[in-house]
């Protein structure tokens, strides 16, 4: 008899879901290229009003990138040459370039282990005169509490800008969305996200009706009107086409962030006892999965991926090097041992396929092979 090539489980298959809303996302495109009105536009302006209303803001402004949104926001809350800017080493690079773009100083805090999560502990002991900001960032879809950072930026003047690139629908502790509870909030909709465009995209969230002007003067080139530019700015903007895609998607994000939250439950069934560690599961909706990462203990981590990948199961490492030891974060002086936690994590996290489309068998697939490996077969 003949194997039968078992078919690949990738991370993430955009694929499975663009075939669930093909015609739909066609039409869509089609429509703005009949139209050619390309940049902000009736799907933006439309996209901002939605999107706004989802995450339960006064505002949401579309940008080019969730790198773009963190830039806008971080400037447009007045931090300069000399602030200091609290967040976590435990993140996507993004999050610290910004502050970097700023001229400002990031101060890179330790992650509480179960959580994974900014340690809120940690953020009390950073705390200088210097310190303008504090970037939470709801990591892997997870939210992180915001009330102990209110209580350690109030009366301080230090703003929080939540870093919620990674977490569309996710329920903050105080029961709302997450992004609506800093002074300034980003997303990415980078094309894997559990919100993502078929390109780059970005949006900045806000109640503060002053500092929304700005951003969206700021998003293109600073200008008040047309070729009117009180402040310098950016090329920033949100353009139509990924707007309109961006519509089609936030309709159906409830209900894929649902079935995230399903199949992360499966995992944790299907891997209980077989030896690595499986990310807690909050009450209520405050994780929304875009990774499903899970940690493998005893230095095992990286034979375990090989494994997968030999299977056909795709697998990432989220993140390999903590921002504090990359190497064009050196001159901020960090070294080896300086944050513990997050550099073991650092060498045990994996993240698993993930995407409302998986099936159940395929999750069988995944863990089988997981129980084969951690059993040494
Ligand atoms: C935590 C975090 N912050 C910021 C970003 C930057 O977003 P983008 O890739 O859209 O510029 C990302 C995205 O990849 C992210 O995961």
């Amino acid at each position: 008899m003949t194997a039968v090539a078992t078919q690949e489980i990738p991370l993430v298959d955009l694929k499975a879901q663009y075939a669930t809303i093909r015609d739909e996302v066609r039409a869509a495109i089609d429509e703005v290229l009949e139209s050619m009105q390309l940049t902000i536009g009736p799907n933006v302006k439309a996209f901002d009003q939605e999107f706004a209303s989802y995450i339960g803001t006064k505002h949401s402004i579309g940008v080019g990138s969730g790198t773009d949104a963190l830039q806008l926001a971080i400037r447009a809350c007045g931090v300069s040459s000399g602030d200091e800017v609290i967040t976590v080493s435990h993140t996507f690079f993004a999050t610290v370039e910004a502050i970097l773009y700023a001229n400002a100083r990031p101060i890179l805090v330790e992650v509480d282990e179960k959580t994974m999560n900014m340690d809120a502990a940690a953020v009390a002991a950073a705390i200088t005169p210097r310190t303008k900001a504090i970037i939470p960032v709801h990591l892997y879809g997870r939210t992180v509490d915001l009330k102990p950072l209110r209580q350690i930026a109030q009366d301080r003047n230090i703003m929080i800008i939540e870093d919620a690139a990674q977490a569309h629908g996710a329920l903050l502790d105080d029961g709302k969305k997450a992004g609506s509870g800093g002074r300034v909030n980003c997303f990415s909709f980078y094309c894997s996200k559990n919100l993502g465009a078929y390109g780059e995209a970005g949006s900045i969230t806000t109640n503060d009706d002053r500092l929304a002007e700005e951003l969206r003067a700021l998003r293109e080139h600073g200008q008040s009107t047309r070729y009117y530019h009180p402040v310098v700015g950016y090329n920033a903007r949100l353009d139509e086409i990924q707007a309109a895609i961006l519509r089609i998607k936030l309709r159906r994000l409830p209900e894929w962030n649902k079935r995230r939250r399903e199949l992360a439950r499966a995992y944790e069934k299907l891997l209980s006892g077989s030896g690595v560690i499986t990310p807690e599961i909050p009450s209520g909706e405050r994780h929304v999965f875009y990774v499903y990462c899970i940690r493998v203990p005893g230095g095992r981590r990286d034979d375990l991926r090989k494994y997968l990948g030999e299977r056909g199961i795709g697998t990432q490492i989220h993140y390999p090097v903590p921002i504090h030891l990359q190497q064009s974060a050196e001159f901020l002086g960090y070294r080896k041992g300086d944050l513990p936690v997050t550099e073991r994590l650092a060498t045990e996290v994996l993240s698993l396929p993930m995407y409302p489309e998986l099936t159940d068998e395929q999750i069988d697939r995944v863990t089988t092979s997981i129980r084969d490996f951690m059993k040494g077969n």
